[in-house]
Parts: structure tokens; sequence; C-alpha cells
């Protein structure tokens, strides 16, 4: 057993204080896990006990918290047997939470332009990550956020009324989170839904990149999480973009702490390619250093 992580990942009882179900099998739960609350980091996720019977846990990003309060939020829609549960819990009950678990990203202030792309359920640590930078803008950053789903969002998107340069103004929905936080969004879709770009996310990103000044272009840095595919296409923007950028990978996970070695990965280091977790090494890792036979398995 990996004991590096003892001290950082927290057992805890938590309590369900709220889901919110939306359309395509989608929820947002909040958890009362004051310790996790306190300590996540966007990107960092949490290892769920779904219900009493079934003793896998299934790792869930974690897409918001309040340290004071103690909650934490994940957003996630049901796949099989331990999601589908999980969108059973009611107000009150309890489930074990591990967690934070992982490295997330690591925003890098020389490129305060950060370009969040989130895809499907690979949304909430951009979400996370775009808020906490919300709450920094003294340190200068200018995030903006682009998401792309082919099933309804899990939020009712609105009609930004800032235009953004490059971007055709009929492109205009947005989150409605993200633009109360003073962040510029928008969103991508192939599923025809109003006012939004009518193509794959990434596609999106490319365009308004495209646009920018090569100044610009020096300051600015990629942070994405999605299916294998999205991320193909973001770390395949980061390298035509010459911009660093940063994957939050997903992997099929037992322990979810380093000790199995259940989920590792390929992963280009300084001396040359390296197996590591993706639970503990990652779930974030730098775009050149992921193989690209990560990205062929979706
Ligand atoms: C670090 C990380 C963060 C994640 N964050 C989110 C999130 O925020 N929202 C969300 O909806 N989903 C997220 N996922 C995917 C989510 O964990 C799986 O969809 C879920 O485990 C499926 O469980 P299930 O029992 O419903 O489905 P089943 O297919 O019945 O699960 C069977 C087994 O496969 C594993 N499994 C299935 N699909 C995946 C997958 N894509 N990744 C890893 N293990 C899988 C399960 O853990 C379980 O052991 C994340 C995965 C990882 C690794
Ligand atoms: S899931 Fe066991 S080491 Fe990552």
């Amino acid at each position: 057993m990996d004991r590096s992580h003892r001290g950082t990942i927290f057992l805890e009882e938590a309590r369900v204080d709220a889901i919110r179900a939306f359309p395509g099998e989608q929820y947002i739960l909040r958890l009362y896990a004051p310790q996790c609350a306190v300590r996540a980091q966007p990107g960092s996720f949490v290892h769920l006990q779904c219900a009493p019977e079934i003793p896998m846990r299934r790792p869930l990003s974690i897409r918001a918290t309040d340290p004071d309060s103690g909650w934490l939020e994940v957003l996630f829609k049901v796949v099989g047997e331990g999601l589908h549960a999980l969108a059973t819990r009611q107000p009150g009950d309890r489930l074990s939470v591990l967690g934070p678990i992982g490295n997330g990203f690591r925003p890098d202030p020389a490129r305060p332009r950060a370009v969040l792309i989130g895809g499907g359920v690979g949304m909430p640590p951009l979400q996370f990550l775009a808020s906490r930078m919300a709450t920094a803008v003294a340190e200068g950053w200018q995030p903006i956020v682009f998401f792309g789903s082919e099933i309804p969002f899990p939020f009712r998107p609105g009609h930004s009324g800032a235009a953004l340069h490059g971007i055709d103004h009929r492109i205009d929905a947005c989150d409605p989170e993200m633009e109360a936080l003073g962040i510029p969004s928008r969103l991508a879709s192939l599923a025809g839904f109003g006012g939004c770009y009518p193509g794959y996310v990434t596609g999106l990103v490319g365009e308004w990149l495209g646009a920018m000044h090569q100044n610009d272009l020096s300051e600015v840095a990629i942070y994405a999480c999605g299916p294998a595919p999205m991320l193909r296409a973001a770390a395949a923007l980061a390298r035509d973009f010459a911009v660093p950028g940063q994957l939050c990978l997903e992997e099929y996970m037992a322990c979810g702490v380093g000790g199995c070695a259940g989920c590792a990965v390929r992963i280009a280091t300084d001396r040359g390619p390296a197996m590591k977790r993706v639970c503990v090494d990652g779930p974030v890792f730098d775009a050149r250093a992921v193989h690209p036979e990560l990205f062929t398995a979706a």
C-alpha cells in the first residue's frame, strides 16, 4: 500500500444534503463532508460509496465546495449499477466518502488567459477551477469557459449579452453560473440546442484561439476534461497553437488511493515513459505527456 498520501485523503461518513435531477439522467449531489470540502482542489475527486450493498466505490470529480459550510458537490450521469443507486439517495442519507484524491490542475500565473474546456460530465472540474479563478481576479486570471454536450446541459443555458471576438454573435448560449461569476462562456452541441455552436466544443475553441493576436496567445493555457476524443482534440489544439495544456483523465479505478496500480497509464517523463496512477499521480497530466494510445479507447 502506497502511504505517500496518508494525511491528505480523508474517510468521512457524509450526509446527503440535496440531490437535484436534470434531463438525461444527470444529477447534482450535495454532500456534507467538511474535511474533504476544506481540502478539495479543482481536478481532485471523491471515491464514493453509492449504496451499502455495492462494495466498490465510484470516482466523481468535485464540482464545487463551500469550506465554511462544509459541503461539496458532484455532478454525475447515470452509467450503470453504481451511479443508478447513487441517484436514488435522499437528503439525510449517509454515505462513505474518500477524498479529496489526486493532483488537480496547476494554473500557470504567467498565462492568465485560461481556456477551460469541458465535455459532458467532464464539466465539473472546470466549473470548480473557474470559480476558484473568479475569486482570485486580483491575481489577474482571465478565464473563459467552453462546454459541450450532446444531451441537455445540466443547467438551463442562458443567452450572453457579451460579444466574444472571433465568435459569431448568434453563438450566444452560455452557462449562467459562469456568467454570474463574471466569466464569459459559450456552449457547443450537435443536438441543435438554441444559441449553441453546431459542432464539437473543441471546434468552437479553435475558432476563438484562431482569432487571437499572437501576443495574447502567449498568455493562453488550456485546461480540459471530457471524453477521450475531446481530450485528444484539446491536446491537438494545444499543440497547433503552441500553448500549454493540462488534461484531466478518467480511468477505471479500484482502490482509488494508489494501492492497486489498476489505473496506471503510460506518461512521458523527463526520464522517458513511465506508468503513472491516474488516481494519485493524476488525474491531471500535462497534455504533451499523455500517450496518444490513451485517446483511442473511447
Ligand atoms: C477521476 C474520475 C473522475 C470522474 N468524474 C466523474 C464526474 O464528475 N461525473 C461523472 O458522471 N462521471 C465521472 N467519472 C466516471 C464515473 O466514475 C463512472 O461513470 C462510474 O464509475 C460508472 O459507475 P457505474 O456503476 O454507474 O457504471 P458501471 O459501468 O456499471 O461501472 C462498473 C465499473 O466500471 C467502473 N467504471 C465504469 N465507467 C468508468 C469510467 N468512465 N471511469 C472510471 N471507472 C469506470 C466503475 O467504477 C465500476 O467499477 C469519473 C471517473 C474518474 C476516474
Ligand atoms: S485505482 Fe488503485 S492505484 Fe489507482
